[in-house]
């Protein structure tokens, strides 16, 4: 993959460009952020080691979110270091609802509980499953699939958003339908295999848009009305359940609708470009269309996409040296989703390179009282994983 990328890089060189190019290490820069991230975020004085939202010298332990511990605890595991198995399940099982089974949003709270963060945490019990080959993962992992399945909406279909709630959300088709086929592909379990089909079946069916072939937001199972907002996290985990569904059943129709949503999200223009030419979502939600096209290009074996897939590393690669240059303060190596809290230098910057471009009101970036300025967990690990399958692809 590597040597890939650097024959691509060299071929788009200019005569008159010097061979600095060729230092675009995509897995360099996953080293970079994931370090600069876990020299800030990691906490290790909570249980054994823990993600700790707090990144301020001397502040106490506050928990992430699950679903942002499970993007953070992801990009721990993408290092190949099996010490960080253990401790990210284990921080990931202080979520753990008793009742239903699976994971709340927030840690000791049993009031908010979300199929699509459900989805994530399942994931990363398989990528742990991977690592470590403990079978405990493995368990954990179709717990949470056995909530998800209830779910299910008896009646007309969907995965329910909320536990037990009226709001079908097209994230939450998309993760289950790949949280599903991952779960197939380590058991052999058909049933797994078909409620990914079900779910992706479904989202197309119920919230694609027509006109473009991205997906609603969601609906409403009471009145149906749907909400229009467009990701490009549904759009990615869609391309990679897709991609997934080929490679187990070769069946041309998932080729087929792989296609258009690459062709939807990855050429250039539409609704996930900004007006200046790149990829428009905050990395919160991008690092999953990353993941998709890098799930395309490693699972999707047909001759008939080769030019596809070839110009799929050209785009990631595009945007990923994008994010690089622009999205990332040089002083402290921590990224930012957007420019409206980034620290001066890294706005200054981009405004340089993109004079027209609208950046937002500008809000001072967030500061711990030694006056260092910090983005978020999230946000910087998300960072890592962009790099991370910029590297795959
Ligand atoms: C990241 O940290 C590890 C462990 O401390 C170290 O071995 C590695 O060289 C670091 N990578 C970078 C790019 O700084
Ligand atoms: C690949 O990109 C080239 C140049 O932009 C374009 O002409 C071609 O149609 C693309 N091919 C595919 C299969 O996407």
């Amino acid at each position: 993959m590597l040597f890939h990328i650097i024959t691509i890089l060299v071929l788009s060189l200019g005569a008159t460009s010097a061979p600095v190019s060729t230092l675009f290490s995509p897995y360099s820069l996953f080293d970079l952020a994931f370090n600069a991230t876990w020299s800030i975020y990691w906490d290790w004085n909570y249980q054994l080691g823990s993600w700790n939202e707090n990144s301020c010298p001397g502040s106490a332990f506050l928990s992430p979110v699950l679903w942002d511990l499970a993007v953070a605890g992801g990009a721990a595991l993408f290092t190949g270091n099996p010490y960080f198995a253990p401790l990210i399940t284990g921080q990931l099982n202080m979520f753990k609802n008793a009742q239903t089974g699976g994971y709340s949003a927030t840690m000791s709270d049993n009031t908010g509980m979300y199929t699509d963060d459900n989805s994530q945490a399942l994931w990363v019990f398989l990528d742990a499953y991977e690592l470590s080959g403990n079978k405990n993962d493995l368990t954990a992992a179709e717990g949470i699939m056995a909530m998800i399945q209830t779910q299910w909406v008896s009646n007309g279909g969907g995965v329910r958003w909320d536990y037990d709630g009226d709001y079908l959300a097209s994230i939450s088709q998309t993760e289950s339908a790949l949280a599903a086929v991952r779960l197939y592909k380590l058991t052999n379990n058909n049933a797994y295999l078909q409620f990914s089909k079900d779910c992706i079946n479904w989202v197309f069916e119920n919230l694609q848009d027509p006109s473009d072939h991205l997906f609603f937001d969601g609906k409403s199972v009471s009145t149906g009305q749907v909400n229009n907002g467009k990701l490009s996290y549904t759009v990615g985990t869609a391309i990679s359940t897709l991609s997934y569904l080929y490679s187990i059943e070769n069946d041309e129709k998932w080729l087929t609708l792989a296609i258009q949503l690459i062709q939807a999200s990855a050429q250039g223009s539409g609704a996930l470009y900004s007006s200046v030419g790149y990829w428009n979502n905050p990395l919160k939600y991008l690092y999953l269309l990353f993941t998709g096209l890098a799930d395309f290009n490693n699972f999707v074996e047909s001759p008939s996409v080769t030019q596809l897939q070839q110009n799929i590393t050209t785009e990631v690669l595009r945007n990923a040296k994008y994010i690089a240059e622009y999205y990332q303060d040089g002083n402290s190596g921590f990224y930012y989703d957007d420019f409206t809290q980034a620290p001066d230098s890294v706005v200054s910057k981009f405004k340089s390179a993109f004079p027209n471009a609208n950046t937002g009101s500008n809000n001072p970036p967030k500061a711990c009282s030694n006056g260092k300025t910090y983005s978020s967990l999230l946000t910087n690990s998300a960072a890592a994983r962009v790099f991370y399958q910029t590297w795959r692809v």
